[in-house]
């Protein structure tokens, strides 16, 4: 009896209290619901748990959800370097995968560049080259050569120097200067470690002493005009015949006199050319060890079966016209030799496969050109 009227009694307050719990459960709740809602909405837009943590902390949801999508954003929320002053400007600028990319946008700020300008510094060099660029001065004619494709960052002075000098446009000067065309040949070269069907040799360009691609197949003893075996990588065999097929329906008879070209057999035939003609004629047509296309095994020097001096035969002419369609192109030509740094040779085919050398072919350029503008790395 007495616990039954100690219990009525308590009933209210009990009552009370249970309802500001309840209040204050339903308020958490709410907000919770609302903190997990934002946390989706921002997770959805790419944004990481790392940047999400940040921006609710820095109370910037509801900008960072107006600009929607934006990788650099989610970049500077992430990173230690995020600047709050910055932030605007980090949502114009275009992000790159770069380890140190919000430090070197802040310091590239810092230095009076407009984000276009940073945007392009970014996507022209790596997180090394960019870190080196924003430390030094801000520099005058960033978007005449940056706005250029093929730029690179770590060439820019090179380009000013190459400019000054030449006087070029800035697209012809990126170009140059990218294939080392403001340096004496064979001096400080670029050697070539990774090697792919689209490597690009040249007297800037070398491969190591030990490289022999695998593939290397012989060509068949009738279609060639040397008293010895001719190789080359499989896919050039297998194309050489599909154009010599297509030849000799014209009644004409392509032959090979060389192709693949180690390092060593190099070395000899630049000495017997040496000897025979001497270093100017050796300056012009022959490769140095290392820097010739016949080491990769995708170059061929081409013949007629009939007549000796291929340039006055009929599968000259022929090649000219239709080597492209087999995926070859002809490597010298006349009136690129400041370009290749040869004189013209007639016979000397690279395979570059049939789009390329279409490319190459109606655009009447160079593979060093062609190189440049759109396989360098
Ligand atoms: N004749 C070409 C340039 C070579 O020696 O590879
Ligand atoms: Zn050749």
């Amino acid at each position: 009896m007495t616990q039954k009227k100690l219990k009525l009694k308590l009933k209210p307050k009990f009552k009370k209290i249970l309802l500001i719990i309840g209040i204050i459960l339903i308020l958490l709740l709410v907000l919770f619901g609302l903190y997990v809602n934002k946390r989706n909405a921002l997770s959805s837009l790419g944004y990481s748990d790392k940047a999400i943590d940040n921006i609710m902390k820095k109370f910037k949801t509801s900008y960072v959800e107006e600009q929607g999508e934006n990788k650099m954003l989610n970049a500077a929320f992430e990173s230690k370097d995020y600047q709050e002053d910055n932030l605007e400007n980090y949502a114009k600028i275009e992000y790159q995968d770069q380890e140190d990319i919000v430090k070197n946008v802040n310091a590239l700020l810092e230095k009076g560049y407009k984000t276009s300008e940073i945007s392009l510094i970014l996507s022209r060099g790596s997180n090394e080259d960019v870190t080196e660029f924003a430390k030094r001065e801000k520099v005058d004619y960033l978007e005449e050569f940056l706005s250029v494709d093929y730029a690179k960052l770590k060439n820019y002075d090179r380009y000013v120097a190459y400019q000054d000098l030449e006087n070029e446009d800035a697209e012809t000067t990126v170009l140059y200067v990218n294939l080392d065309f403001d340096k004496e040949d064979y001096v400080d070269p670029l050697e070539i470690t990774e090697f792919d069907q689209y490597v690009l040799v040249n007297k800037h360009r070398q491969l190591t002493e030990d490289y022999v691609p695998d593939d290397l197949v012989e060509f068949k003893e009738e279609d060639t005009k040397v008293d010895e075996t001719v190789e080359a990588t499989e896919e050039v065999v297998r194309a050489f015949e599909e154009m010599k097929a297509a030849a000799a329906k014209e009644g004409l008879t392509l032959m090979v006199n060389s192709g693949y070209r180690s390092y060593q057999d190099q070395e000899e035939i630049m000495q017997i050319y040496l000897d025979a003609y001497g270093q100017n004629y050796v300056d012009n047509y022959i490769a140095k060890p290392g820097f010739s296309e016949h080491q990769t095994a995708m170059s061929i020097d081409v013949a007629s079966a009939t007549v000796d001096t291929f340039v006055e035969s009929d599968e000259y002419s022929w090649m000219m016209d239709n080597a492209y369609l087999y995926g070859f192109i002809l490597r010298y030509p006349r009136s690129k030799e400041d370009i290749t740094g040869y004189k013209c040779e007639a016979w000397h085919y690279r395979y570059v496969g049939k789009e390329i050398a279409k490319y190459i072919k109606e655009n009447n350029i160079t593979y060093d050109e062609y190189y440049m503008m759109f396989l360098d790395k």
